[in-house]
């Protein structure tokens, strides 16, 4: 990433911090702008910041980042290189499904252009939110899991949230699975 992308970057990140572009500002203690390696064009989208994030400011800090990491390590993968946010950037009220007004604000304000700005090769979208907000798809993820697809010249590979791997054990060795396949697609297009 050039030095003037990174400006223009750390300037979104910036800006998402002070957004009050929708309802769930009002809420929120610390809106999460998303955190990570800006260098290896690899980037994870989950849902939205829950109680921890919302504390902190970081992404998946709670205990879906402690399966997240695990997952990922199990992989060899490092956390820190790729950039991880959400579809919202907001933690919404009770953790309830982001609505759809404000995926589309979030989108259009912000995650479009971080998408732009790390333009990453892979971006591994973590459960159906994620998945709807960027390719904007509504399927089953039994359906769409694990499927690398082509999406704007990029690699999109959708997969489990890790909450929904800490609810159920099928879903755990799923996920597992999956990062697995995320190893072999980074290796393949020789982005590790
Ligand atoms: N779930 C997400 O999707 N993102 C976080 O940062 C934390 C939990």
């Amino acid at each position: 990433m050039s030095n003037d992308t990174r400006s223009e970057l750390e300037r979104v990140q910036e800006r998402i911090r002070a957004c009050t572009a929708c309802r769930l500002a009002a809420s929120r203690t610390h809106a999460n702008p998303g955190a990570g390696g800006t260098d290896s064009r690899l980037m994870i989208v989950g849902e939205a910041p829950g109680r921890i994030e919302d504390e902190t400011g970081l992404p998946f800090q709670g205990r879906s980042g402690a399966v997240l990491d695990e997952t990922l390590r199990e992989h060899g993968l490092a956390r820190g290189r790729f950039f991880i946010t959400a579809s919202v950037k907001c933690r919404p009220p009770r953790n309830r499904t982001p609505r759809a007004d404000e995926l589309r604000t979030c989108r259009e304000l912000w995650l479009e252009r971080q998408i732009e700005l790390i333009d990453p090769a892979v971006i591994v979208l973590l459960g159906q939110t994620a998945v709807k907000q960027v390719l904007g798809r509504s399927q089953r993820m039994s359906e769409l899991h694990g499927r690398a697809l082509r999406w704007r010249g990029r690699i999109a590979l959708p997969g489990y949230h890790p909450a929904a791997a800490l609810r159920f054990p099928g879903v755990r060795a799923r996920f597992r699975e999956d990062i697995g396949l995320l190893r072999a697609l980074l290796e393949r297009e020789r982005l590790l």
